[in-house]
């Protein structure tokens, strides 16, 4: 029998059995002192970060895809950007976006502590425009902004990206909620997006059912 891994906010649920979801999670290595400090953060102060079960697969497709550039819409704490730092390792960047300037406050001392803050640039404001002003293309664009802005963050993502680049958005599964009667906004917008991202020529679009759902899209 193995420990219980611990019940933080962020594990979400309603996707998988319960019992799966806590094995999934029994079974992840240990974090360093600083992303397991940013997850009990994250618990405490009820911030939505993604967790090691999905920061895992983030890592797993910028080191597969050997993404240098990732551009991040809605970044919190940082613990989602510090786990993009690391997979694109030294030479790569990541834009950290956040609309809250204490999120990024917080961010900058845990991406110094991580050592990973030569790699990502910190941009508090808008991520909408930050991403329309680039010029660049990016390896990978990963949505995690407001829900209800979902399906505008597909509109803009998508010629910010290069081709075979990823695309990749949290929480599409939205606690289960996609597939119940009755849906609220929130839900309707992140069901627009759903559609749009496998509607669209231009992407190939899977969603993984771990932790919320996350949409891994790759641009042709
Ligand atoms: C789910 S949290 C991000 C968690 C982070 N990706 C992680 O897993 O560590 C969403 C964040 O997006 C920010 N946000 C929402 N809409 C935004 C926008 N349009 N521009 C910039 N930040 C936004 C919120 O302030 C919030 O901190």
């Amino acid at each position: 029998m193995t420990d219980q891994p611990a019940k933080h906010d962020w594990r979400m649920g309603g996707i998988t059995f319960p019992d799966v979801e806590d094995y999934i999670y029994t079974m992840l290595p240990p974090r360093d002192e600083v992303l397991a400090e940013m997850e009990a953060d994250a618990s405490k102060n009820k911030v939505p970060i993604v967790g090691p079960a999905v920061a895992r697969v983030l890592f797993q497709l910028a080191t597969i895809s050997g993404a240098k550039k990732i551009f991040e819409m809605g970044s919190a704490i940082g613990y989602s950007t510090i786990w993009w730092a690391r997979a694109v390792g030294d030479g790569g960047r990541v834009v950290y976006t956040d609309g809250d300037p204490k999120n990024a406050d917080k961010a900058r001392r845990y991406f110094e502590r991580a050592a990973v803050s030569q790699r990502i640039q910190v941009r508090v404001g808008d991520a909408f425009e930050f991403l329309s002003e680039e010029k660049e293309q990016y390896d990978i664009v990963f949505n995690d902004v407001d829900k209800t802005d979902y399906p505008r963050a597909f509109r803009l993502a998508l010629p910010r990206l290069k081709s075979g680049g990823l695309f990749i958005a949290d929480n599409v599964l939205w606690s289960g909620k996609v597939s119940k009667p009755n849906p609220d906004a929130t839900t309707k917008a992140i069901l627009e997006f759903n559609k749009l991202i496998y509607d669209s020529k231009e992407l190939f679009t899977t969603m993984l059912p771990i932790r919320d759902g996350v949409a891994v899209c790759v641009k042709r």
